[in-house]
This record gives structure tokens, C-alpha cells and sequence, in this order.
């Protein structure tokens, strides 16, 4: 081919036309392009990939993201945690777009490691207070009516829980990652409950997992009734091993922790069960001592995904700064970005869906003349819940919390696009 005159020609012609185009247009109209004057071997040269065949379609039966794609993957920060069995790796949020979270790369969070369940061997109990204690087959849940497919936030309440008194770690991944963004498949529990009937005294129920930590919580009819699924599939496949194959419970807009995994039992009862993960864990100690409990709702809060310090800035001109905005109460209504610290801000674009108790997605196209920037974001939700600063926040919850922490996050881009975690307020 490299042979063909006429191929040879028309090439030369093209790139002399998109050239000139080029030259004739402003900085901002013609985006981030190069001008293309002169050859450039990527383009000129045959490359293997031009010149041989490619892989067969057989090459991979599942499929994995590109080899090039190193950095899009979960990390975990060693000297966290004393087991690995009792920890968390984060969500690479400086890596992906959009709003969906792929499924290897959801945030996993385990108390007593991630069991290898067989779902012909599992079975969902509802027990308690109701009328008809009832047990369930994958395969009799698969068949129950009422199936949908729901988009969901899940955040552990300890994300940003390394960052309550002062900035700490270096990456959006390790400072924010703690959060995954998922559409689920599965059941509304209120049908289930319905099918067991609870009795009128049933105002709680406990969901338990199969795991070694056999995780329990205590939800409040009201939500468990209102938009609590009992889910086998994420992003249209079946959950994976780390989510709690093969059942799990999403509670929308509350604290990952309640969201048990490899669930086995709910059980309904007239009164929460005050068990470890609602005593001396997920409770927020505050200043005078006295600890808040029953702290279920995520608030809003956002952070800018790029640039952070895993993405620095590699070149001045324009340049897309984007992040994830996301609310336990509802939608997103509106995204304020600054670059000088909060002395200017400026409203982002949000594009996607905009949809409640989820991961929304916003961006700034900015032109960086290579000044140092001090980068924020702040949401705001439906309810008109504004993203506080981190002083409000420990003006009110004092220094010894781990959870809800919802700050402002302020990255520090350096004139040579390096970026830090740094705090200014
Ligand atoms: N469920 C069980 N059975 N065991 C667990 O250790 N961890 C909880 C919750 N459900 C846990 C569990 C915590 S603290 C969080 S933040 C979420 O699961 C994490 O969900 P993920 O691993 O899908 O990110
Ligand atoms: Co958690």
C-alpha cells in the first residue's frame, strides 16, 4: 500500500487541507487539536496493527480492558488496615467518566474477607414479625414478578474519613474512592415483605449476611418499604464475588455499611437491634463526647476527578476539568467549581443522566496559561443542601469523626501541572 502513488497523493492532500483549516481558526474554537503541517510517522508509517491480522474473536471469552489502560485499576493504601481480610481498596474515580461504575472497579469493602458463595447452595430468609416467614431460592427469586433495574450511589461512610483533620492522601482514588456508581437488577424488598406480611408491631428490619463478619444492620420499615432492593445483578451481569454474590440489599442514598452483602436473612422486629456496627462503629463521636447515632444519609458532596494528583495537568491550553457530584436526598441540582481558591466560582455543565441518589457527572472547559490553581468543588442538591467546607463541618462535629465526612476538597495544580492535596479551609 505504501506503494500506491495515488494512495500517496491523496493523503499529502489531506492533511495540507485540515492544516490550513486549522490555522485559520482562534484558540478556543479550535479546541485542543494540533495543527497537522507536518508528517507525522504515526500516521505516515504502516503500523503492525495495519499490517497484520488481529486477535481472533475467541482471544478473550470474557473480555478485559486494554493492556495501555494501566492505571485503571483498585488500589488499596497498605498501612491502613491490619488485615487484608478487614479493609477497603478505592474506586480509580481519576480513571473513568461518565457515571457508571464497570464492575471491576467498584470499591471493595469487606469485615471478614469475600466469600466464594454457591448460589445453588444459598437461600434468602424473611423472619420476625410477619405473618408468613418465608425462604427463597436464587432461582424462585429470579422468578418472583416485579423485577426493575434501578441506578444507584453506594458510599461507605468512612470515604474521606483519612482527610478529617487535614489532607492526607494524594489522590481523588484514595481521598474519595470509597464510592461506586451501579445499576442494579433485582426486587423491591416491600414486595418481598408484602409476600411475608408484616404484623402491624414489625418496625425495623435486619439484613444479614453470609460472610464470616455476618453483617447486620437495623433499617426502619419505612425505608425498607419505600425503595430498598434485594438485587442479583449489577451493570447487567450477575453481582460480582467482592458486591456479595449472589444477593445483596441497596439501600439508595445511605451508608454503604447497611448495604449488606451476600445476604441470607432479613429478619423484621419492633425495635432497632443496636448491634457492633451501630454502637461502636458508624457512630460519630462529637466534641462534648456524646456520639451521633443513626447517621444513614449520605449529603451531598463532589469532588474534581481531573485534575487530581494521579492526573496532572500535562499541558497548558484548554483542558477539561470534570469531577462526580452525588446526594443521599436526591438529585443533583447544581455544581459551583472554582480555580483560585473560592475567590471566583463558576457553575459546571452537568452531562448524563441526572438522576436521584446518584453519581452525577460535570465539567468546566477551562484554557490554563500554566498559573497555579487552587481547584474546588461544591454541590448543591434538590433540597437546596449546600456542600459545606471542611471548617463548618468540624466546626459542628468536632476532630474525632471517621464518618460523613462530606468537606469541600481543594486541589493544589502547580505551574507545571503537578497536582496536591492541599487544604485551605
Ligand atoms: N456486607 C457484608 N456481609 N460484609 C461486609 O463486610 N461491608 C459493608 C457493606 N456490606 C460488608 C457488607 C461496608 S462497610 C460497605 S462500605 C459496603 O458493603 C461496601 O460495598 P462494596 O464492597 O460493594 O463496595
Ligand atoms: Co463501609
Amino acid at each position: 500500500m505504501d506503494q500506491d502513488p495515488q494512495f500517496q497523493k491523496s493523503r499529502r492532500g489531506f492533511l495540507g487541507g485540515l492544516g490550513a483549516t486549522a490555522a485559520g481558526l482562534s484558540l478556543a474554537q479550535t479546541g485542543s487539536a494540533r495543527s497537522a503541517t507536518k508528517p507525522d510517522p504515526v500516521i505516515t508509517e504502516i503500523q503492525d496493527w495495519n499490517r497484520y491480522l488481529g486477535d481472533g474473536v475467541a482471544a478473550n471469552p470474557y473480555g478485559k480492558p486494554s493492556k495501555f489502560e494501566k492505571n485503571v485499576v483498585r488500589r488499596d493504601v497498605e498501612w491502613l488496615t491490619a488485615s487484608r481480610e478487614s479493609s477497603v481498596n478505592f474506586t480509580p474515580l481519576h480513571a473513568l467518566d461518565g457515571i457508571i461504575t464497570p464492575n471491576g472497579l467498584c470499591f471493595e469493602r469487606h469485615h471478614g474477607g469475600s466469600p466464594e458463595i454457591d448460589p445453588s447452595k444459598h437461600r434468602l430468609m424473611i423472619n420476625g414479625l410477619v405473618d408468613k416467614p418465608l425462604v427463597f431460592s436464587m432461582d424462585d427469586l429470579k422468578r418472583f414478578p416485579g423485577r426493575v433495574n434501578k441506578v444507584f450511589f453506594l458510599e461507605c461512610a468512612a470515604n474521606g474519613g483519612m482527610e478529617w483533620k487535614g489532607a492526607q492522601l494524594n489522590g481523588c482514588q484514595f481521598t474519595h474512592g470509597m464510592v461506586h456508581n451501579v445499576m442494579y437488577t433485582g426486587i423491591p424488598l416491600k414486595v418481598l415483605l408484602d409476600e411475608a406480611g408484616v404484623k402491624t408491631n414489625g418496625k425495623w428490619v435486619m439484613p444479614e449476611g453470609a460472610d464470616s463478619s455476618a453483617m447486620t444492620r437495623s433499617i426502619p420499615i419505612e425505608k425498607a418499604m419505600q425503595d430498598c432492593l434485594v438485587v442479583w445483578g449489577m451493570n447487567g451481569e450477575a453481582l460480582r464475588q467482592e458486591q456479595g454474590y449472589p444477593l445483596r440489599i441497596v439501600v439508595p442514598g445511605w451508608e454503604g455499611n447497611m448495604w449488606v452483602k451476600w445476604l441470607r436473612r432479613i429478619e423484621v422486629g419492633d425495635q432497632p437491634w443496636h448491634h457492633r456496627e451501630e454502637t461502636s462503629k458508624y457512630t460519630d463521636l462529637l466534641a462534648d463526647g456524646r456520639s451521633r447515632r443513626f447517621t444513614w444519609i449520605m449529603d451531598a458532596k463532589s469532588v474534581v476527578t481531573n485534575p487530581s494528583p494521579q492526573a496532572p495537568l500535562t499541558q497548558k491550553g484548554p483542558n477539561v476539568l470534570s469531577g462526580l457530584a452525588w446526594s443521599g436526598r436526591g438529585t443533583i441540582r447544581r455544581v459551583d467549581v472554582t480555580i483560585d481558591g473560592g475567590k471566583n466560582w463558576q457553575t459546571a455543565r452537568i452531562d448524563g443522566p441526572v438522576l436521584p441518589m446518584s453519581l452525577t457527572r460535570f465539567y468546566v472547559d477551562i484554557n490554563w496559561d500554566g498559573r497555579e490553581m487552587l481547584i474546588q468543588s461544591r454541590a448543591m442538591d434538590e433540597t437546596g443542601y449546600v456542600q459545606p467546607t471542611k471548617d463548618e463541618l468540624r466546626k459542628v462535629r468536632g476532630l474525632n469523626s471517621i464518618y460523613h465526612n462530606n468537606g469541600i476538597q481543594t486541589w493544589l495544580v502547580r505551574s507545571n501541572g503537578e497536582t496536591e492535596n492541599v487544604e485551605i479551609s
